[in-house]
């Protein structure tokens, strides 16, 4: 018997620790997603490796195997994130190579190398030798040792790399390479924005018909009553013309809620863009009881991404609507099944949706504040409250997984994940304001 918390729909580890989706491709009729692991600590210690997995639904999924560890001088402390690109026989991956040396250092001015590792793949799981392509000297001389993550696509004949970076002086960027030939890459240009954090992680860039979108993780900003509420955040940047001009339009948060960073975007071979988060942010102050149990943490949902504008919207694959069950009208309580999806019409200016008896997901017409809010401590597990403000929140889309819920307002116009972890299951709800209906997802 599975443990209660084993999530139904959400990739997550059969043991030890999982962080960033990574390497995300669609190869061979496969989804291809590798995540970060520490297969041997569920705290997050020790070897931190590449695991694999392949499905051709997004909810089915082959058994997980560790493909990359780090097994090279360039990558001693760690596989640390990458991406992929897919070739008309193989998928090429790009990942940081994480080093930290002997010695008295900050390991922020000193003591780290950062390389940028290519290695090849013809079925996916097999390694070629692993290629370091880029090391600190390639990277501009005002760049502290923190510059990561590459991710890796073609636009304009050629091929183009951001990495994320912290500067020497406390800055966020993102650094831009181009090549011809996937192996030599000479520096184009950096997109920052003043007084942006001093560290952006995980970039991505992305066009959505012509306009172009920066994704980036960037860790400290000031917290503000209705955005930023994370100890780091993630969102993405609208880009008017090309990214080496740098034109960076607001921020726009990715998801509002207590679990999210460092997410990651794909085209599938049938031109959609889906975004995996990690439903998760390291050096949180809240924690995951399941660490106890042997594993912690699980990616989001993929989600299809769409733009109105230079807005973006998320809805879970649509690959999800073939696995509901038959709908069922909601009442004013009952119990939900396992795995489900809730679908609401707000009827009324208060809306709130209790969930085990302990998670209060509210709305008020009257301020526009929707919040998720822990009433019980051990279900949030140190989770208290993150609100958002300015929605209508006429529709509301709930994925409840064992031991998480995703919320998709106004056709996923924000979105709020965050783990909980319902003492019972089946998870008991009580709603008011609002009609509508709940599915089972049967895999
Ligand atoms: C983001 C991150 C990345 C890094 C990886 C290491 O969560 O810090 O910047 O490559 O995790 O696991």
């Amino acid at each position: 018997m599975n443990h209660p918390w084993r999530q139904l729909l959400h990739v997550e580890p059969k043991a030890g620790w999982l962080n960033d989706p990574n390497g995300l491709s669609d190869f061979g009729g496969l989804h291809q997603l590798y995540y970060q692991s520490s297969p041997d600590d569920p705290a997050g210690g020790g070897r931190k490796c590449w695991a694999h997995r392949t499905s051709k639904d997004f909810f089915h999924w082959s058994e997980e195997e560790t493909v990359l560890f780090p097994d090279l001088p360039e990558d001693r402390s760690g596989v640390y994130s990458g991406s992929a690109v897919v070739l008309p026989h193989e998928i090429r991956l790009f990942y940081t190579g994480n080093v930290k040396e002997p010695g008295e250092h900050d390991y922020i001015l000193s003591g780290r190398q950062a390389n940028v590792i290519a290695v090849t793949t013809l079925d996916g799981s097999t390694m070629s030798p692993k290629r370091v392509l880029l090391r600190n000297g390639d990277y501009p001389a005002d760049c502290s040792c923190h510059v990561r993550d590459p991710k890796v696509w073609k636009e304009e004949g050629i091929w183009k790399m951001v990495l994320g970076a912290r500067t020497r002086s406390d800055h966020g960027c993102v650094l831009l390479y181009h090549s011809e030939d996937l192996a030599h890459w000479t520096f184009a240009s950096r997109c920052t924005k003043p007084d942006f954090g001093y560290m952006w992680e995980c970039p991505d860039f992305f066009r959505l018909g012509d306009q172009g979108f920066l994704s980036v993780s960037p860790q400290g900003l000031q917290h503000e009553p209705y955005r930023y509420q994370n100890v780091y955040q993630s969102g993405y940047f609208p880009v008017t013309g090309r990214l080496e001009e740098g034109q960076l339009g607001e921020f726009a948060e990715w998801d509002y809620g207590f679990d999210f960073y460092a997410p990651q975007t794909y085209q599938t071979a049938d031109g959609r863009r889906v975004l995996y988060g990690w439903m998760g942010i390291p050096d949180g102050d809240y924690r995951n009881p399941t660490t106890d149990l042997g594993w912690q943490h699980c990616l989001t949902l993929p989600r299809e991404v769409e733009a109105e504008n230079a807005v973006l919207f998320q809805r879970p694959v649509r690959e999800m609507e073939g696995l509901l069950d038959p709908p069922e009208a909601v009442s004013s309580n009952g119990v939900l099944p396992p795995a489900c999806v809730l679908k609401l019409t707000r009827t009324a200016p208060c809306f709130a949706l209790t969930l085990a008896e302990g998670l209060k997901l509210e709305y008020q017409e009257e301020t526009g504040v929707f919040a998720l809010d822990f009433t019980d401590e051990a279900l949030g597990a140190g989770r208290k409250r993150r609100q958002s403000k300015g929605m209508a929140c006429r529709r509301l889309e709930i994925v409840v997984d064992t031991s998480s819920v995703e919320v998709y307002l106004d056709g996923g116009r924000q979105v709020f994940s965050s783990r909980f972890y319902p003492r019972t299951h089946p998870v008991q709800y009580a709603l008011t304001g609002a009609t509508g209906t709940v599915c089972a997802v049967s895999l």
